[in-house]
């Protein structure tokens, strides 16, 4: 848990879509005790990967919640061995919340549930994101290096210079690319760059749905990529003070 005065909003976030930010988003709620909030429409967010049919439910917890404003805490959906979530809806998609609506009610959650507030988001530029980039105390982008993956976020640390960014390489190879590390630590700047997570080719053919940070008996290959996880929760943490 975060040895915070305060709880931190940390959003993940990346300008390209297929980069790793809902699995870093539903991991980091894992490892640090917090609340997932999914503020992607679309089927590529957390709300999904948690085993959760939005479709299936008439009501939308988020856009309720954001309705009746920040004094109102959502409450969030629980099962063993996930992070707690506040789920998605498609709705959200036409929705028109404003940046600074959906900002405050972060904000205003992570103090009333006295726990971190992980938010996933969806690819690009859309006032969810942006209103969860905005109040967020650290932004977490997980970068592939890959030549259209590095131009995209060329764009985005120009267009975010000012804001608090920790850039994670994530699906790094055994033998990463030397022009894309030489590439990064350029554009990189003096924003940090966390250790990087490994390319671990099953996970894209997982079906268990569960934290590979809270698996009770995991085996060798989950043992890995967890101790990944759990140390780039400890950056994060780090960067949140
Ligand atoms: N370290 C990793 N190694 C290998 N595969 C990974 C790794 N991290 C994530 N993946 C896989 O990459 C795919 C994309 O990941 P994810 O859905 O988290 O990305 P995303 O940025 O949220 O995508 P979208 O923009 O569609 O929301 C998934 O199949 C996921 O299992
Ligand atoms: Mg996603």
């Amino acid at each position: 848990m975060c040895q915070h005065a305060y709880m931190p909003v940390i959003t993940v976030a990346a300008t390209k879509g297929g980069v790793g930010k809902t699995t870093l988003a539903y991991e980091l709620a894992a490892a640090l005790g917090g609340v997932l909030v999914d503020l992607d429409w679309d089927s590529g967010g957390a709300t999904r990967m948690w085993g959760y049919d939005p479709t299936s439910f008439k009501r939308a917890p988020l856009l309720d919640a954001v309705e009746a404003g920040p004094a109102v805490l959502p409450r969030p959906r629980r099962r063993r061995n996930q992070p707690d979530l506040i789920p998605s809806h498609p709705d959200l998609a036409a929705s028109d919340i404003p940046d600074l609506v959906i900002g405050d009610c972060l904000s205003s959650w992570a103090k009333q549930w006295d726990r971190p507030v992980i938010a996933d988001t969806h690819p690009g530029a859309n006032a969810l994101t942006d209103g969860a980039m905005q109040v967020a105390d650290l932004v977490v982008v997980p970068v592939i290096l890959a030549a259209r993956e590095m131009d995209a976020l060329a764009g985005m640390l120009n267009d975010f210079a000012g804001y608090r960014l920790l850039l994670v390489p994530n699906m790094v190879p055994p033998s990463p690319p030397r022009r894309y590390v030489e590439r990064l630590a350029e554009l990189a700047g003096d924003k940090p760059v966390a250790p990087p997570i490994s390319e671990h080719r099953w996970m894209r053919r997982r079906v268990r749905r569960s934290a590979l940070t809270l698996q009770p008996n995991p085996g060798r290959q989950v043992q890995r990529v967890a101790g990944e996880l759990r140390t780039l929760a400890r950056v994060v943490e780090e960067h949140c003070v």
